[in-house]
């Protein structure tokens, strides 16, 4: 009788064990294929106008490479990539100072893609944007 209570739980943890794998299969694959939030079509991203508040910056995938909006205080847009032009990583936004940093050596950028300081040999590539009926067309 103990046996057949010891094997229901056994099979209760083997069946919470099989269910976990197959979450982490599955969750992958599901995040792969569920719709972005910012939409891509044709090489353009298009990512709604109030997505991104004054002083904030949204990063998004462009090209198949880290890009980036910035919203400036006072409200002027750029669109930059966001790959350092050092060595490739990818830049951090610094919302209290309004700048890039890239974590690998130190590089500051200014929001609008200007080298500041460190080893970047270049500013950060700009890319071209239009805004239209509360959206942001980038590409
Ligand atoms: S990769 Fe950015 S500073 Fe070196």
């Amino acid at each position: 009788m103990e046996n057949v209570g010891r094997r229901k739980f056994l099979g209760l943890c083997l069946g919470g064990v099989a269910t976990g794998a197959l979450a982490a299969l599955i969750y992958p694959l599901y995040r792969y294929l569920a719709p972005r939030p910012v939409e891509s079509s044709a090489g353009k991203v298009v990512i709604p106008l109030n997505d991104v508040p004054e002083g904030e910056a949204k990063f998004f995938e462009f090209a198949g490479a880290s890009a980036v909006l910035v919203k400036k205080r006072g409200g002027e847009l750029v669109a930059l990539s966001a790959v350092c032009t050092h060595l490739g990583c990818i830049v951090q936004w610094e919302k209290d100072k309004q700048e890039f940093l890239c974590p690998c050596h130190g590089g500051l950028y200014t929001a609008d893609g200007t080298v500041i300081s460190g080893p970047p040999p270049k500013p950060l590539p700009k890319l071209p944007f239009t805004v239209a009926n509360e959206t942001i067309t980038i590409g």
